[in-house]
């Protein structure tokens, strides 16, 4: 862990320095660093080795985006990298390792606003599984000056489902539709804040759409129904999804007035005011009910599906 911190601290420098090589050597010397985290043993009564393992997949990805986007000169891509970076750095840490002021909170930065959300289901049931839930700040000053400069985000078509289940982005945002599967799909949205189709296209092709409005973009397949996905179109990058212990972190935040949401696409919600300053480190907690069992919708000519197809 010494390593990856020291590793962490290198790559902040190298980016403040704006220098492309060296961001690419530390993201790589990081990169062997990071190997040991899903060997971390899971303090006591916290949670199984698995869930550790799968917080612990993160880092190696992010770093290779780090390490390519350097190499293009990207280095504002860079720079939004290594800010979900920190985010999972902070969000594991939040969840496996317990924080306390001795420890202090690195690599968090800016505000924090962190804690956990309890989650029941349409019969009233508490759920174990409360993953899949965002968390987002909205600014009472308004939306952030944002432009997504990393690699398109992407909703990807396999095994007859959409991946993720719920994918945020910044407004401005292109988000790709890969159909990684071995048929057919199509992706439509009939929403007011984005609607498109994409028409049917063939196992390896993709399809690229701008999120341009703030908003919620229900996703569909118009060949098969139990395709959806969501995605929620934001202000500005203060945003993050629970695990499935409901535990969520969102860090670097700017100083300001805002209401933290939570929303899941089963009709979930809640909201309240915090106000972030000084470097402030906030704790929440919230309970969600959900409102719905699964979401059924129409095709895109607004009839219902086949009960075959
Ligand atoms: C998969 C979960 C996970 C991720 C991701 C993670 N850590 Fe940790 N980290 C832990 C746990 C668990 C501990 C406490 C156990 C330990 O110190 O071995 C810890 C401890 C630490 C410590 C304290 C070490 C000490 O000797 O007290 C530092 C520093 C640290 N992590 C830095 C980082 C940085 C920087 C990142 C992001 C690049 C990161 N960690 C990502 C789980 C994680």
């Amino acid at each position: 862990m010494q390593e990856l911190a020291s590793g962490f601290n290198e790559l902040e420098a190298e980016l403040a320095e704006a220098d492309a090589a060296g961001v690419r050597t530390a993201a790589a010397s990081m990169s062997r660093a990071a190997a040991e985290l899903p060997r971390l043993a899971p303090p006591a009564g916290t949670s199984s080795p698995d869930e550790l393992g799968r917080s612990a997949k993160r880092v190696p990805v992010l770093l290779d985006e780090i390490g390519a986007l350097a190499a293009e000169a990207n280095l504002d891509g860079a720079e939004q990298a290594f800010a979900e970076l920190r985010g999972t750095c902070v969000s594991c840490h939040q969840r496996f390792r317990a924080y306390d002021s001795a420890r202090g909170h690195f690599p968090a930065r800016g505000n924090t606003v962190s804690g956990r959300i309890a989650l029941t289901d349409a019969d009233g049931d508490a759920l174990d599984d409360r993953s899949w839930v965002l968390l987002f700040l909205e600014s009472t000053g308004g939306d952030a000056k944002w432009t997504h400069r990393r690699r398109n985000p992407k909703v990807s078509q396999h095994d007859r489902r959409f991946h993720p289940r719920v994918l945020p982005v910044v407004r401005g945002t292109t988000v790709d539709f890969p159909n990684d599967d071995s048929i057919f799909h199509n992706a439509f949205s009939v929403s007011k804040t984005k609607p498109f189709d994409l028409g049917t296209y063939k196992p390896g092709d993709s399809r690229s759409v701008t999120m341009t409005d703030t908003g919620l973009v229900k996703l569909y397949c118009n060949i098969h129904a139990e395709m959806l996905s969501s995605i929620v179109v934001l202000g500005n990058p203060w945003f993050a999804l629970t695990d499935e212990s409901g535990g969520f972190a969102i860090t670097g935040v700017p100083d300001g007035e805002y209401k933290l949401r939570a929303w899941n696409d089963r009709g979930a919600a809640a909201e309240m005011p915090v106000e972030l300053r000084e470097e402030a480190w906030r704790t929440v907690e919230l309970e969600l009910e959900e409102t719905r069992r699964v979401l059924p919708h129409k095709n895109k000519f607004g009839k219902p599906y086949p009960d075959k197809y």
